[in-house]
């Protein structure tokens, strides 16, 4: 039988300060998230300045509980992980330092792990049985993407955002709307009283790059929209307008997801990153997947957003592979997916 690896992961590429341990990349003993998010509420969204000086004050705690719960010294580790891209820079710095010296002291492994390919590896936890070759769309804050998973940490990006993140695209609208932030959980609770045919959004379409997604035009027509009813005197139905724009990106996101499976010739569709907890797309692309007979995969909501289970689940993989980082490595904020 093969020795277990137990890897202690640390996420703080934005405001979320994590950190977990996770066994053999798919067991997570401890997964500790403390969020920002109330601070930053207060500026209407992320501060990076502040986000840093947060991380800074949480880490140690974070990591010292994560150890705890998981009944784990850092004697007991096999190495250390840590996201240095992307991310906000002096966000991400503070993980990167703080991993560095964990393996400097301990001379443990320093793994270092793509933010992205953390989302995505989030499916390994709950889905024991999943195994690349998969299609994952990768939805969060700052990226939209169509990847498909080759293998363990090989990835083929299939098809991008042209504009805005689809939840960029959540937390502009919300702002609009007058939700606050962040908008995606309040734009989803909303939307189950409105009606989604209510108001007839654009879905774009890009012809020469079918997979490719576009947001911008969606959230300047929700803005018309808005500001025409406002100019008319008319009221503004907020649940109506909050479910016809989740409609719209939840169908361009079924159906750019559909069509990457079927052109891969593959069978199994996976969804990754904060917007993969919206209540409403999941449900359509499940629903989807059973029309083709696609199998349908998917973290819980806790594992959508960021958290550092999933940098450990990522972690595994590379470190099975024999990827190891040297005490110069650095944050990159715009790292690019499959980069080193
Ligand atoms: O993956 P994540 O936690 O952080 C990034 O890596 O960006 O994603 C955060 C994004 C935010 O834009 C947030 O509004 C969105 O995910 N989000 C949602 C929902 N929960 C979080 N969007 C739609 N519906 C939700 N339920
Ligand atoms: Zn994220």
């Amino acid at each position: 039988m093969e020795k277990d690896i137990k890897i202690l992961a640390i996420e703080s590429s934005c405001d979320e300060t994590a950190a977990a341990v996770v066994k053999n990349g798919r067991e997570v003993l401890s997964n500790v998230i403390s969020s920002q998010i109330d601070l930053h509420k207060l500026y209407g969204g992320v501060v990076p300045e502040i986000a840093s000086r947060k991380h800074i004050e949480k880490i140690n705690q974070v990591i010292g509980e994560a150890l705890e719960i998981a009944d784990t010294s850092l004697e007991d580790l096999d190495a250390v992980a840590v996201t240095y891209g992307p991310g906000l820079v002096g966000a991400l710095l503070v993980g990167v330092a703080e991993a560095k010296a964990i393996s400097y002291a301990k001379k443990l492994p320093l793994v270092g792990v793509h933010h992205i390919e953390g989302h995505i590896s989030a499916n390994y936890i709950e889905n024991k049985d999943l195994e690349p070759p998969f299609i994952c769309l990768v939805v969060s804050g700052g990226h939209t993407h169509l990847v498909k998973v080759k293998e363990y940490g090989v990835y083929e990006i299939l098809g991008c955002t042209r504009d805005d993140a689809a939840g960029e695209a959540f937390d502009k609208v919300a702002r609009a709307i007058g939700l606050g932030y962040p908008g995606g959980p309040k734009i989803d609770r909303l939307s189950k009283e409105g009606n989604p045919n209510a108001i007839p959004f654009p879905k774009a379409k890009i012809a020469e790059a079918p997979l490719d997604f576009s947001f911008s035009g969606l959230k300047s027509a929700v803005l018309n929209y808005l500001n025409g009813c406002r100019m008319r005197g008319e009221t503004v139905i907020e649940a109506d307008v909050a479910a016809s724009f989740q409609k719209a990106v939840v169908d361009v996101l079924t159906e750019h997801a559909v069509e990457a499976v079927k052109e891969a010739g593959l069978d199994k569709l996976a969804l990754a990153g904060g917007v993969a907890s919206n209540s409403a797309l999941r449900e359509s692309v499940q629903r989807a997947c059973r029309e083709n007979g696609f199998r349908f995969f998917s973290p819980s909501p806790l594992l959508c957003t960021d958290n550092a289970a999933m940098i450990g689940a990522a972690a595994y993989y590379e470190y099975k592979k024999g990827v190891r980082h040297g005490l110069d490595l650095n944050a990159v904020p715009g790292l690019k997916l499959g980069e080193r």
